[in-house]
């Protein structure tokens, strides 16, 4: 666990390297965010300031004392900085482990670049052994499990979990994904779906890997 931290720590300073001075730094959530948020605090007085996903970002935002905009004042977003709960060879994502999937998709989709700082263990071949999260209207929630069911998926309410844009989430269980572009068009045509956490048609642009012996890059070439 140690370990893993110190791995996610490095993989998230590492990110400073993507940030252009005076311009606006889009901020995802989650733990390795939150090491990448403590790397920003260093650099604050290069940047004008960031965009948040969450108010768990917020939070620590503010703490550091770094400005923060709403996106609807920005025209410019250069670099948005997040992490991911699985991803693919192709750049597809699962997010949303942290119930924040609704505003990292629209604020990736913004941005122009899109750093995923993750640790090796979210590499996979085939998405879906991390339950997929699905931010929903509640009153679609029979109605929208009822139909994830019908796709083939296990879908269990998130207990005790209102999204910042008051929300529920449900999470797709035992779901293997071998047409993640299909399936993240299929859900997000579901009645009551906000988000769907698959990113394949948002994917990353550059993935930082944090491993025991270092750093590796991965560019996507789209
Ligand atoms: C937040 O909603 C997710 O999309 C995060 O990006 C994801 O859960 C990664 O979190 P960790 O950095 O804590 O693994």
């Amino acid at each position: 666990m140690v370990e893993l931290n110190k791995i996610k720590k490095s993989v998230a300073w590492a990110a400073l390297k993507y940030i252009l001075p005076g311009t606006i730094v889009g901020v995802g959530t989650g733990s390795t965010v939150s090491y990448f948020i403590e790397a920003l605090s260093t650099i604050k007085h290069l940047i004008n300031g960031v965009v948040s996903s969450s108010l768990y970002s917020t939070n620590i935002l503010k703490k550091y004392g770094i400005p923060i905009y709403d996106l609807n004042q920005v025209n410019y977003l250069p670099t948005y900085i997040d992490g991911a709960d699985e991803i693919n060879a192709d750049m597809h994502m699962i997010k949303g482990g942290g119930a924040a999937l609704t505003q990292e998709k629209i604020i990736s989709s913004v941005s122009e670049t899109f750093v995923c700082i993750i640790d090796e263990s979210k590499k996979v071949e085939i998405l879906g052994a991390f339950p997929l999260p699905i931010e929903v209207i509640p009153m679609a929630c029979s109605y929208v499990s009822n139909e994830l069911i019908k796709l083939g998926g296990i879908p269990k309410y998130r207990k005790n979990v209102i999204t910042d844009n008051g929300n529920i989430i449900i999470d797709i269980h035992n779901f293997k994904i071998r047409d993640p572009v299909a399936m993240e068009n299929r859900i997000n045509a579901l009645a009551g779906v906000v988000t769907v956490g698959l990113f394949t048609s948002r994917t990353a642009d550059v993935v930082l890997v944090g491993t025991k012996f270092g750093i590796d890059t991965i560019k996507n070439n789209h």
